[in-house]
């Protein structure tokens, strides 16, 4: 083959991120591999002339940072937390998880070679912690400043026809930037988009569904061209379904096309897009000039229609419902801010199998991954731009940017994402101290009138902690939608003083636990900290501005006009070590339903017990392996979907338990406080509304750890070198009981067509290393992550440790 076509036959084989095969009109190459890395600054590393053969080799989604040890030392702050109440600093480790991220990092890569000959080259970064400068061939292209943007340049004028063309992109963090783990790096995909030089602008189509009942949908797809010089046109506009059956085509002849083509596509019985059936439909316009295809654009959209108000609430196709939903930070544990899609798509389905139907990009843009992953999974996102505007909450946060770039930023976030139908709202800013200045609802109003017009379609949130500051200055009346970051005893007052008639719970509960980890007596208790560093799992311990679940539950139960609520937070994450940010070692946050490695603490039952209303919840905390604890109480509490349950222990009854509306902690758990602890069997029996017996469930005294039992999320992988099987590993006895207080040293191995990628066992007081192939278990438990390579073929994960049987799973790369 020569080798232009060898280009050609890759390039065909590219697919856009949409999925779409494109026509070779346009193209996207991923430009992952065959990077050069080098942490630190090296005066002119653009240059063609630099020698980068010593730099290290990486593979972009890529974090500087996660692979380093932690360090107590690492962006210690010593500060006042002023939304934590704070009045006098402290030192503060951990924060931002104690990791490596501040500083210069360059990457460099030579762009695959193309033929440019007529033809435009657009670079688009899902986003690059931070501060990227974009260099060509020496020359500098470009720069984009907010790390969790996703920007794009048009490096066609920098590229040399023959051959070489060097990429070069510097990134700085700042210390004191952040409020947790930001990541380092290019750590969102790059892709080099190939298209003719006139047609579709980037991000050019919006597609609305200005009517979208059950018995028909209009689409408006409105596409925004550039250098078309012809202004005679014919375009044709395609909706397809799910199956790539064309549902519905238009052919249109435009004169005098100036910028812009327009088209309304009505279809009849159209499949609404929703968290129970999220159906996508796509929407591809080709553009003929004179009989050429000049280009081709296609995007995925949804047929949706979201209503807030206060008759309805939050109305999604019309119905009423209360969002159900988790503020997610962007980090992936383990894997640092590194995206990965099978990493994604996990701690979403995690969610989603809790009954969750919401996400919160809390506090930043989400990727483009993530949003497509939203729309097919079928959860709501509220997509958040910014923690903070002009004034500082960390002295080099985005207020230093928040002049030259609110206003960019907010245009890159809409135009990339405004068409994933998984987005309902837009969130201008988390807890931003203008909610307590005179010009506060001026800010407001400026920052919500740019989204408005570039997507009339979306409503705008913030989440207000100063909510009395808020209703004074006009910052909260302003908003289309108040978000309240838990302040529960402030609803009714908001409720009476705003306009809107409705609240949204933006960021809810906030509640502490570590994973298996009991502490006695189970009392309820605010900043309550205990000398190793956990917090007990019976899900009574928060911070001084937060609250248990059921606060916010009371709330959404009582009050028609409270519209949802998200969870503060799904999954732990790197940094924010509350209650322990003065603690060492503490280097992730104690606040998720799930730990760091994704594995359920018991409060994810509790949220499933009123969430999933598909499927049955019946779940008992805590275990019962607790030797020198004979004769002590220990409480039981049971989190289930069923209104009532009797407990027994060794057989003896405990009592029937009914939830019971009157009362705060036993309106929706089932709690047991007088329990004696004896070793041997406890067993729950549910009774569903009629008082039927419904299901059981049973939690053994464990013996000693003689078993490692691995069970993978999934045993086919796509041998493609970017996929990961997450492998849960537990220790157990002989019986098969997980032994609960098993933390022992175990070791990894994987063989065949993967690779061993990291481990993690939720500990947030673990100095461990992630990518090393050795941890202890936490409390008998963690997750070994399994990357495949690009070939097929079998993988083995062993798993070793000192007095246990080893033991091995088998996956296929295929
Ligand atoms: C909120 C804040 C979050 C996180 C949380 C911890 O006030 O918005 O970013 O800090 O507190 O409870």
């Amino acid at each position: 083959m020569l080798r232009g076509e060898k280009i050609l036959s890759f390039l065909l084989t590219v697919l856009l991120s949409s999925s779409v095969l494109q026509a070779q009109v346009r193209s996207a190459i991923s430009l992952e591999k065959g990077w050069r890395f080098h942490k630190g600054e090296i005066p002119g590393a653009e240059s063609n002339a630099i020698d980068d053969t010593n730099w290290e080799q990486v593979v972009v989604p890529h974090d500087w940072a996660i692979k380093d040890p932690f360090d107590k030392e690492i962006d210690k702050q010593v500060i006042a937390i002023e939304q934590n109440g704070e009045k006098i600093p402290t030192e503060k480790t951990g924060r931002t998880g104690s990791l490596p991220y501040i500083g210069v990092g360059w990457y460099r890569l030579v762009l695959p070679e193309v033929d440019v000959n007529n033809k435009k080259a657009t670079l688009v970064f899902d986003g690059a912690m931070s501060d990227a400068h974009v260099y060509i061939n020496g020359r500098k292209v470009g720069s984009w400043a907010y790390g969790y943007n996703s920007f794009h340049f048009d490096i066609t004028p920098y590229l040399q026809d023959q051959g070489h063309n060097l990429l070069a992109v510097r990134l700085e963090n700042k210390g004191l930037s952040s409020r947790w783990y930001p990541g380092a790096g290019i750590y969102r995909p790059v892709n080099l988009v190939l298209s003719n030089p006139s047609g579709v602008r980037t991000w050019g189509m919006f597609v609305k569904t200005p009517i979208a009942n059950e018995d028909y949908a209009r689409i408006n797809i409105r596409t925004e061209l550039e250098g078309v010089r012809n202004k005679n046109l014919k375009v044709i506009t395609t909706i397809t379904d799910q199956s790539g059956r064309i549902v519905a085509q238009r052919k249109g002849e435009f004169d005098n096309v100036q910028e812009i083509v327009e088209e309304n596509i009505d279809i009849t019985k159209p499949k609404r897009w929703s968290p129970e059936d999220p159906s996508l439909y796509c929407a591809k316009i080709e553009i003929y000039e004179n009989g050429r295809l000049l280009d081709m654009d296609s995007t995925r959209f949804g047929i949706r229609d979201v209503q807030i108000n206060a008759q309805g609430g939050f109305m999604l196709n019309g119905k009423s419902r209360k969002l159900k939903g988790v503020c997610l930070h962007h980090d992936l544990g383990p894997l640092g801010a590194a995206l990965n899609k099978a990493a994604l798509r996990r701690q979403l389905q995690i969610m989603k199998d809790m009954g969750a139907d919401a996400i919160r990009t809390a506090h930043n843009m989400p990727s483009p991954w993530q949003m497509d992953l939203c729309d097919e999974l079928g959860l709501m996102v509220i997509a958040e731009s910014f923690d903070e505007w002009k004034y500082a909450k960390v002295k080099n946060g985005y207020n230093r940017l928040y002049d030259e770039w609110a206003e960019k930023d907010l245009v890159n976030l809409i135009r990339r994402h405004r068409n994933h139908p998984s987005i309902v709202m837009w969130s201008i800013g988390n807890e931003v101290p203008e909610q307590r200045s005179a010009n506060g609802g001026r800010m407001v109003k400026l920052l919500q009138d740019i989204c408005h017009r570039e997507d009339p379609t979306r409503l705008v949130t913030v989440g207000m902690d100063r909510v009395d500051n808020a209703i004074t200055n006009g910052f909260a009346a302003v908003l289309d939608v108040p978000g309240l970051n838990y302040r529960t005893h402030l609803y009714e007052t908001a409720y009476g003083k705003l306009p809107q008639g409705f609240i949204l719970g933006s960021e809810t509960a906030s509640t502490v636990s570590s994973r298996g980890i009991y502490k006695f007596p189970a009392i309820e208790g605010k900043e309550v900290k205990y000398d190793d560093g956990q917090s007990s799992s019976y899900d009574l311990e928060s911070c001084s501005w937060s609250n248990l679940p059921e606060d916010d539950w009371i709330l959404q139960d009582d009050k028609s006009w409270v519209i949802g609520e998200f969870v503060w937070t799904g999954f732990d994450y790197l940094g924010e070590p509350t209650p322990y940010d003065g603690y060492w070692p503490s280097r992730s946050s104690y606040f998720g339903i799930c730990d760091l490695a994704g594995l359920p603490k018991d409060r994810y039952y509790l949220y499933k017990s009123r969430w999933d209303t598909v499927e049955s919840t019946l779940h008992i905390l805590p275990h019962w392996t607790w030797d020198g604890k004979e004769g002590d109480t220990i409480p039981v509490y049971c989190y289930s979907s069923y209104p009532e349950a009797e407990l027994f222990v060794n057989g003896v009854s405990q009592g029937k338990r009914k939830k019971d509306p009157l009362s705060r902690l036993d309106r929706y758990r089932l709690r047991w406080n007088e329990v004696v602890y004896q070793p041997g069997t406890i067993k729950v029996i549910a009774y569903d509304a009629a008082g039927e017996i419904a299901e059981s469930k049973t939690v053994h005294t464990a013996s000693k750890p003689t078993t490692i039992y691995l069970k993978a999320d999934k045993t086919i992988l796509d041998a493609d070198g970017k996929d990961l099987a997450f492998v849960t590993v537990e220790i157990r006895d002989e019986e098969g009981n997980l032994c609960p207080h098993a933390d022992l040293p175990l070791r990894f191995e994987v063989e065949g067509a993967g690779i061993f990628k990291a481990v993690c066992n939720g500990d947030a007081t673990s100095l461990e290393m992630f990518h090393e192939p050795k941890m202890n278990a936490f409390n008998g438990k963690l997750v070994v992550l399994v990357q495949s390579v690009e070939k097929s073929g079998t993988i083995d994960l062993k798993v070793k440790g000192p007095e246990l049987n080893t033991a091995s799973i088998r996956m296929m790369a295929q």
